[in-house]
């Protein structure tokens, strides 16, 4: 049988995890005959929370589940990972500067970044959750890149979210199932500069796009909905998005190890691809294969694309100019 792969959570303890390590252990996302073993990190107040996730592990029975722990030490919950999913984040707190809020979260994905590239496994791959997931994804990397070892690519921060309400929204617009829908696009930053592009989109081989023919609908109906679906979820829920978020990890994850013959979402750090700057993490149609990632190339961006494009980089820019000094 197969060596148990190590995966690394964080903010195990809160509701995002609450959904996803369940799913990890049960071989949702690297496979049915894949043994894991969960590493858990959270904060000091809220380990015995995480023991009691940990009792609710145990008492599934997860053939799987070769082994949990949890931790309050990044360099313990690292050590010899395949997989860091890093979900715990600074929250935006009431009256909270954007600025606040990201050196907030520098001050948690410098620390991380740096205990990842010294601990887990040289080929370890980082998913960012947690938000603002692609820069505090830029933040992790910047910081691992000082120390080396880790590869550089393998710093992700997460928009398959947003990916994913983008064809269920779609599906539901044309009357299709989302099983027919192939070559969806999210562009840009895990916020609401998003651009969701269905332009290349195709539904059992027709193009999505023709099937809608409605640039109003897309401009002033689908992307803002997209772009705006967090908001609606903690409106409804008084929570916000967890369920839905850790399926979305679970996704981006599992692409990447096992492979896709469909382009996925990911945030990743440009290779300059589309005119992004090298480095920025920033949401691309990507295509997996062997654990890798590929950027899909040579898509054309009419005027309307670049636009979008533009504005959501210039926000990215923004975030990484305010977290320079700390790296
Ligand atoms: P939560 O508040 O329920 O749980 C967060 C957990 O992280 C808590 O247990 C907290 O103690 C822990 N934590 C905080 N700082 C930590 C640190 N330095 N090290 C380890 N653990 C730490 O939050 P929830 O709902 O689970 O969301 C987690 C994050 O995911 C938030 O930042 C949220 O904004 C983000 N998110 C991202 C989405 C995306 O599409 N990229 C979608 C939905 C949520």
């Amino acid at each position: 049988s197969k060596a148990p792969v190590r995966v690394a959570v964080t903010g195990a303890a809160g509701q995002i995890g609450y959904a996803l390590l369940f799913r990890i252990a049960s071989g949702e996302m690297l496979g049915k005959d894949q043994p894991v073993i969960l590493q858990l990190l959270d904060l000091p107040q809220a380990q015995k929370a995480c023991q009691g996730v940990i009792m609710e592990l145990d008492d599934c029975a997860f053939p799987l589940l070769a082994g949990v722990f949890a931790t309050d030490n990044p360099d313990v919950a690292f050590k010899d990972a395949d997989i860091c999913m890093l979900v715990g984040a600074r929250p935006r707190g009431p009256g909270m500067e954007r600025a606040e809020l990201l050196s907030a979260n520098g001050a948690i994905f410098t620390v991380q970044g740096k205990s990842i590239a010294e601990n887990a496994k040289e080929d370890v791959k980082v998913l960012v959750v947690g938000n603002p997931a692609n820069t505090n994804a830029y933040i992790a990397r910047k910081s691992a890149m000082k120390v080396g070892r880790t590869n550089p690519a393998n710093y992700h921060g997460m928009l398959r979210l947003d990916h994913n309400r983008a064809l269920s929204m779609a599906a539901a617009k044309i009357g299709r199932p989302v099983s027919s829908l192939r070559k969806m696009a999210v562009w840009g930053n895990h916020s609401p500069t998003m651009y969701t592009d269905y332009r290349n989109a195709t539904s059992n081989g027709d193009s999505v796009k023709a099937l809608i023919n409605d640039a109003a609908w897309n401009n002033d109906v689908f992307l803002p909905t997209v772009a705006k679906r967090g908001a609606a979820i903690i409106e409804a829920r008084g929570l916000s998005s967890a369920a839905s978020a850790a399926n979305a990890a679970i996704c981006h994850v599992r692409d990447w190890v096992l492979g896709t013959e469909d382009w996925v979402t990911m945030g990743v750090p440009s290779d300059g691809s589309y005119g992004v700057p090298e480095g920025i993490i920033f949401g691309f149609p990507c295509e997996c294969k062997n654990g890798s990632y590929k950027i899909i190339q040579g898509l054309e961006i009419d005027a309307y694309s670049q636009e979008k494009i533009a504005k959501t980089l210039k926000e990215l820019q923004e975030e990484a100019d305010a977290v320079k000094s700390m790296l």
